[in-house]
């Protein structure tokens, strides 16, 4: 640190100002003078987009061969902390090699609605998920000495009018499910840098937001490394500076920099503010340079790695019996456009140019010959009658279909929502005609996000591949052949239809601000609490095989809040092959006390089991897990109360139950007024006797319904003419006094 001050002691205002933006569209700027070097970023989050040369924000196509991995909406149904670990240290190997010094990534925006049109980008509706797999992801990258930027913080919730509208989402919601994740990973994994959104938050501009990018960031999370703007995100660059956003990208040809040296000359802003932000900027850019250049990354490797990526992140959704196909005996036929061009990346900034794209149609040669027929063209919506009925002819003759349906490109992409959640109709009507004249009909989808699925009680199976990167035709072969057993688990809920989301009414931004009316009710949170049908629940996968939990077992009955509780649960493989599970822990509210939802997925742990084996998963829960974020403390909070330890199959299959008594230690200073209700008082383990009595002899003398008495505040005595106004001031202080 000391020699970073001697460092930017001797530079310039002017040089100090030019290295807060860009040199171009992805380096940061150099000094020669001072033997500070440029660094360049590049996007992330699944797969390097290095953009060489000339560059702008149009070619988002144009990029170096990089292996293209599974996008986070993918890897995050694989609930594996390793698999996300080395996908981490593969990205930072191939960092090292074309020289990267910081990846964009990883991208870890809450779900709110499944029409996010950059949803294939981000991990889950549940923050608890998503902060774990961010944490581990970016510990990968960082072990090589690369550096991440966790973004987009906070609240870019939808793609549409990104850049101007206003999210307003009130603190606690915005703590227990947009924050949380962002918190988690900044306090465990501790990224280099930080990327601020191009929305407003609660009016402001999370640029701007001293709020955001300092208090919560820093001062109370302990970030030590450094912000940069989404890119074009800055809208005034002395109040982003001031409220803590260090680096404009990308380079704005010395527009902002006239802008701030100005401010500086007018004594507008600091240069200690400005030393900030340098400061912060260049210790990231000298620690980037102490890495040697690495050896060019064995991209065979690294596809086989993307293969075992996908394969351990799809989601068998059903399956009455068509599959694992069979490899001899069996005539199967392969239907759709998408087994021989696969969808296997989302559109936008993430878009990688592949290394080697697989085909189901290709890989599926190294294991038997199949039929196909084309059935549709992905970016064509119209009936084609030919291909229909060629493949309905093809899936006559055969003894099993699969039908590899998906949403086209042009649905899933960053810079707009999709409208609605439907396949292309045609799709649809292909999958029913099929489903018509074969029994064994398996749909394998390839999509960003989910989709409504009006034939999902016609066909026999459904594998999720999602956008499973280049080597998805391998991977899925190998899942439908059983070469590999699905162990993947939805990290997001599949609603039956588009009406049923939590933010429907409330998710389309009208004059530039959009409302999270549902509040912390998002995803199973919602759903669980309406006791709503879903399509597929939250944590659901199938496997090839069956497994048994028992023995459920917690280290105590009650504890204190600041207190910890251990569980442990045994799972078999009760089947007959090799397969892994995801155990889930949700701990379940009480109903009493604060609005809470239902429960909350605060635990997991993916179990590998041979036939017949047993294993044990333990579980430490803490504080935060049975907490609500109270917005009059501004803290986590845990109200007295029996919570429930359940372990889940998903989040609608609960197996065991337990359940733990936790007694708070953090007394709210709470006082009590005039306006305070008898209810509220009842609930007071101090004045609980007392009011009980005084309820009843108020009942027998004033001849009162006990319910109304309850629902009265204290004042309502004199209203009633029971007491005078001074008697009403004297018992509100006596009931202080013992309530201290
Ligand atoms: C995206 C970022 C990305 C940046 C650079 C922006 O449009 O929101 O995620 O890192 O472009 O490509």
């Amino acid at each position: 640190m000391e020699s970073i001050d001697v460092l930017v002691s001797q530079l310039s205002l002017e040089e100090k100002v030019a290295l807060c933006s860009g040199e171009d569209f992805w380096h940061t700027k150099s000094i020669l003078h001072a033997n500070i070097p440029s660094m360049m970023m590049c996007d992330g989050p699944h797969g390097l987009r290095k953009q060489a040369g000339d560059t702008n924000f149009l070619e988002m196509n144009k990029s170096e061969e990089a292996i293209c991995f599974p996008s986070a909406a993918t890897t995050a149904c694989s609930f594996d902390y390793q698999l996300l670990k080395r996908l981490g240290q593969a990205l930072g190997k191939e960092c090292l090699s074309e020289n990267i010094g910081l990846l964009l990534g990883p991208a870890i925006n809450i779900k709110r609605s499944p029409l996010g049109g950059r949803n294939f980008e981000y991990f889950s509706e549940d923050p608890h998920l998503t902060g774990e797999l961010a944490t581990t992801y970016i510990l990968g990258v960082q072990e090589q000495h690369v550096g991440t930027c966790l973004k987009h913080f906070a609240c870019n919730n939808q793609e549409s009018y990104r850049m101007t509208a206003s999210s307003e989402v009130d603190e606690r919601t915005l703590r227990e499910i947009y924050l949380a994740g962002f918190e988690k990973a900044i306090k465990r994994a501790k990224p280099w840098s930080v990327m601020s959104s191009y929305n407003r938050l609660n009016g402001e501009y999370v640029g701007e937001s001293k709020t955001f990018l300092t208090d919560i960031l820093r001062d109370e999370w302990g970030f030590d490394g450094f912000v940069v703007s989404d890119w074009g995100a800055v809208n005034q660059r002395v109040p982003a500076l001031k409220a803590g956003m260090d680096l404009q990208m990308p380079g704005n040809h010395g527009m902002n920099d006239d802008v701030l040296l100005k401010a500086i000359k007018n004594n507008e802003i600091e240069e200690e503010v400005l030393n900030r932000s340098v400061k912060r900027i260049l210790e990231k850019v000298l620690l980037s340079k102490k890495n040697k250049k690495h050896p060019p990354f064995n991209k065979n490797h690294h596809h086989q790695l993307a293969k075992e990526i996908a394969v351990e992140s799809a989601v068998l959704l059903k399956n009455e019996g068509a599959l694992p196909l069979k490899s001899s005996g069996s005539k199967i036929a392969f239907i759709g456009e998408f087994a021989k061009a696969p969808r296997y990346q989302g559109g936008g900034s993430s878009h990688i140019q592949p290394y080697r794209v697989s085909s189901a149609l290709e890989a599926v040669k190294e294991i038997t010959e199949v039929s196909f027929a084309e059935g549709f063209l992905p970016e064509d919506s119209s009936l084609n009658e030919r291909l229909l009925h060629q493949a309905i002819e093809l899936a006559k003759s055969c003894e099993v279909a699969v039908i590899f349906a998906g949403l086209p490109e042009s649905f899933e992409t960053e810079f707009y929502d999709r409208p609605h959640m439907r396949l292309p109709d045609v799709q649809n009507r292909l999958i029913q005609e099929v489903t018509k004249v074969q029994k064994n009909t398996v749909v394998v989808l390839h999509n960003g996000a989910p989709i409504e699925m009006p034939w999902v009680n016609e066909v026999n199976a459904i594998l999720e591949m999602y956008l499973s990167g280049e080597a998805v035709g391998e991977a899925t072969v190998d899942l439908l052949f059983g070469l590999v057993n699905p162990s993947g688990k939805l990290a997001e809920t599949f609603p039956l239809r588009l009406e049923d989301h939590p933010a429907y009414l409330s998710s389309k931004v009208v004059d530039h601000h959009v409302y999270y009316n549902e509040r912390f009710f998002v995803g199973y949170r919602y759903y669980d609490a309406k006791n709503m049908d879903v399509l597929f629940p939250f944590g659901h996968g199938c496997s090839y095989t069956t497994f048994k939990y028992d023995q459920l077992r917690i280290s105590q009955l009650e504890i204190k809040d600041n207190e910890s509780l251990v569980v442990h649960v045994d799972v078999t493989n009760t089947g007959k092959v090799f397969g892994k599970e995801i155990v889930q822990l949700y701990v379940e509210n009480p109903t009493e006390g604060a609005i809470r939802p239902v429960k909350e997925l605060r635990q997991f742990k993916k179990v590998a089991l041979n036939p017949g084996e047993t294993r044990t998963a333990s579980f430490t829960l803490a504080k935060r897990d049975f907490a609500y974020y109270h917005p009059k403390i501004h803290d986590w909070y845990v109200e007295t109360g029996d919570y429930g330890i359940l372990i889940g199959k998903s989040s609608r299959e609960i197996v065991l139950k337990e359940t733990v008594r936790v007694k708070n230690t953090l007394k709210l200073n709470t006082s009590i007024t005039a306006n305070t209700t008898f209810n509220e008082l009842i609930k007071n383990p101090k004045l609980s006797k007392m009011i009980t009595e005084l309820i009843e002899t108020l009942r027998e003398d004033q001849q009162f319904d006990i319910g109304m008495i309850k629902e009265m505040p204290i004042r309502a005595l004199a209203s009633f003419q029971i007491v005078d106004l001074a008697m009403v001031d004297r018992l509100v202080t006596i009931l202080n006094i013992l309530n201290k």
